[in-house]
């Protein structure tokens, strides 16, 4: 399997909205979909990424999928008469021989009934049957999608590892936190595999937001050498732990006791100003934290472990390439990422730039621009946070220095007159139209070639996104938006 052609054409066939993740998509894929309604994975932005990985392997592997409900195998294989399949699956979950059958004849009916070894059994009884049959077949890609339980998943892995091929990917539905660690611990205990893709693929189904597919890439020809002196060096090893746990703090991933107040469930409204307070929130799905997609109720950041992931890939790139200036993030709730970027220049021990930290410290303004004015964020007392408090916070990680610097106050007094001259990364997080533009105008001049601007709101609220729009096509600025989760995105300044 070519992986590295895989992992590198890949993003062309990416689109930056949401809506339509990957394209152009096959044309044989709505028929799969109409044929297989009942399949629990009925994504075509998924069903478009097997059939790009199937064109990436040889003929003569293998493409395999564990516990496949049918419409992913047909994706995979429609256009790909030269691959063979197998596909195991117990049919647990459906728990009838009747789906089985079924399978068998819509194969049948995609003449692909020749090209696919259908196994009735679970992953484990599979994978250890073709170790007694001594299976000298190598698969190029498998699927998998089984099972909640890590030690399940982690087993399989390792069943697994014996029949891919020289090169190979193994793309897991991350059902769990269980099943990230299994594919994390994996990673960790083979040096030849690695991450190739985190990906949260929407589709205009309904709950698409809660699906996650992991993308591992195996090489065996991966030079054992060079990855034991450049990813495990001690030191590069300490700040990475000390980043990992510092982004677990500021998402209170240590209690995880939030409620999400942004579906809050109980409120009270202050008679005067009609200002909101919500004093109870809602349960969520632990994936939407991870995302972005709550206001915690303690954590110290809203934006998620995958725009703080982001946050330190982007900083770590400018020290890396010492791209000049300073960081500065514009709407910062109580603080978290601006926190986490003082961590960061900590790790690194970089003395020489500074952080920013812009917000009114009250809240949103009032807007009145017409895709914003429904939201009423600016009546939402939980969004202003006081500067005292963002600073005790600073504090409580033993990060409030000279190296700190507020600006308190509306973007559009503070922004035009702040003492900053040059800028490495700009983080706009104020939402509204108004709050965007007003980042864009006063410091993405200042933004270094090389830099990086990250909009956390762009796919969350249409004002933001109009702001941006607006700005890139009045500025002709033409570098490629890329999508980190479902709100937010970023760019490299190139020009
Ligand atoms: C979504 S929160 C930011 C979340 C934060 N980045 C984090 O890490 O959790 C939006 C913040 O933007 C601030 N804000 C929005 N528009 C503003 C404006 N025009 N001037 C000043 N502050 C603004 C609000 O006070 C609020 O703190």
């Amino acid at each position: 399997m070519d992986y590295q052609k895989f992992s590198q054409e890949l993003p062309t066939l990416f689109n930056r909205r949401q809506d339509d993740l990957i394209s152009p998509k096959s044309s044989q894929f709505p028929q799969i979909k109409d044929r297989i309604a009942k399949a629990s994975i009925n994504n075509t932005n998924i069903m478009q990424l097997l059939d790009f990985a199937v064109g990436c392997m040889n003929n003569e592997e293998i493409y395999c999928e564990i516990d496949s409900l049918g419409l992913t195998l047909i994706s995979a294989l429609v256009n790909h008469p030269e691959i063979n399949a197998y596909c195991a699956s117990s049919f647990s979950s459906l728990n009838n021989e009747e789906y089985y059958e079924e399978l068998l004849k819509t194969l049948k009916e995609f003449n692909l009934d020749n090209q696919v070894m259908l196994c009735h059994e679970d992953a484990k009884t599979f994978l250890r049957g073709l170790h007694d049959i001594n299976s000298k077949e190598k698969i190029g890609v498998c699927f998998l999608n089984c099972g909640n339980s890590y030690r399940d998943h982690f087993l399989n892995l390792l069943l697994l590892k014996e029949f891919l091929a020289d090169q190979a990917i193994i793309i897991t539905v991350i059902t769990s936190k269980d099943i990230e660690q299994a594919n994390q611990d994996f990673i960790a205990s083979h040096k030849n595999s690695s991450l190739l893709l985190d990906w949260y693929p929407l589709d205009d189904s309904s709950d698409y937001l809660f699906l996650r597919l992991q993308i591992v890439a195996w090489d065996i020809n991966i030079d054992q050498e060079v990855i034991d002196t450049n990813i495990y060096k001690s030191d590069e090893n300490s700040k990475h732990l000390y980043l990992d746990l510092m982004k677990r703090c500021l998402m209170n991933l240590i209690y995880d006791n939030d409620q999400d107040m942004m579906r809050g469930k109980q409120g009270i409204i202050d008679e005067e100003t009609g200002k909101i307070t919500i004093t109870e929130g809602a349960e969520y799905a632990p994936e939407l934290k991870l995302i972005g997609g709550i206001w915690p109720s303690f954590a110290h950041t809203m934006i998620g472990l995958k725009r703080l992931d982001n946050l330190q890939f982007c900083i770590e790139d400018i020290l890396a390439k010492n791209v000049e200036g300073d960081l500065i993030e514009t709407g910062v709730w109580r603080g978290g990422a601006t926190i986490f970027m003082r961590a960061i220049l900590k790790a690194y021990s970089i003395t020489d730039r500074v952080v920013w930290v812009a917000d009114s410290f009250e809240g949103l303004p009032p807007t009145e621009y017409k895709d914003d004015v429904n939201m009423h964020l600016e009546k939402i007392e939980n969004l202003a946070i006081s500067l005292e408090t963002v600073q005790s916070n600073f504090s409580k990680y033993g990060l409030l220095d000279p190296q700190v610097k507020f600006l308190k106050g509306w973007f559009k007094d503070t922004l035009p007159t702040a003492p900053v001259e040059k800028l490495a990364l700009v983080r706009l997080d104020g939402d509204w139209y108004e709050s965007t533009m007003d980042g864009l105008v006063n410091l993405y001049p200042k933004l270094s070639i090389g830099g990086y601007i990250i909009i956390d709101d762009y796919g969350a609220v249409k004002g933001c996104r109009d702001a941006v729009e607006d700005y890139r096509k009045e500025h002709n600025i033409t570098e490629k938006i890329i999508q980190i989760d479902p709100a937010g995105v970023y760019w490299q300044r190139l020009k």
